[in-house]
């Protein structure tokens, strides 16, 4: 995991987590069963802190991002500060802390891909996509952005389009490719 750049590092918005009337109104409510499901998590870890990842998941599942009024929300939940549970989101890089498309597309740039070609790979994706990396496709249906490495890269060079890993990606198939993700 490293920082992710084109889309982690918003922190725009994120105040002190303190009793600041201002910053509780920034609070927005989880809904039952996102608390639902933190909480299962919780149940089985030492503390509440080391859900965090898994709480930051939870509630990308269900909203699609994690905005900073949710981030408040669940450090509340986890009894720790934002500016804390925002480092865990700028460091792992499938948070996501701005809107994304209905299906993220992630290249890895690592250098077994770079080896393969994914300098070229990547110019290519952009002008198929119409997008620069973290950039989201007009009609919202793709996000790009790059990743390290992806851990096949016996299979370079790789992408991940939403939860489906790409492997030998081949320029000439990105039609092929993108066409099931609606
Ligand atoms: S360098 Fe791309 S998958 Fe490892």
């Amino acid at each position: 995991m490293t920082e992710n750049s084109a889309i982690g590092s918003v922190k725009s918005g994120v105040k002190s987590s303190g009793n600041n009337g201002a910053v509780t109104d920034l609070i927005e409510t989880l809904s039952d069963s996102e608390v639902a499901e933190i909480e299962a998590e919780c149940a089985h870890l030492p503390d509440r802190q080391s859900a965090a990842i898994d709480a930051l998941m939870i509630v990308q599942k269900h909203r699609g991002w994690v905005s900073d009024q949710s981030l408040f929300a669940i450090a509340r939940l986890l009894g720790m500060s934002a500016e804390a549970l925002d480092a865990v989101a700028t460091f792992y890089n499938r948070i996501y802390r701005r809107p994304v498309g209905r299906h993220v597309v992630m290249l890895c740039d690592s250098v077994s891909c770079y080896v393969m070609g994914a300098d070229r790979l990547a110019e290519q994706v952009k002008a198929h996509l119409g997008v620069q990396f973290g950039e989201t496709t007009p009609d919202d249906r793709f996000t790009l952005l790059p990743i390290p490495c992806l851990g096949a890269c016996d299979h370079a060079p790789t992408m991940l389009v939403g939860e489906e890993l790409i492997v030998d990606v081949q320029a000439d198939r990105l039609d092929e490719i993108f066409a099931p993700f609606e």
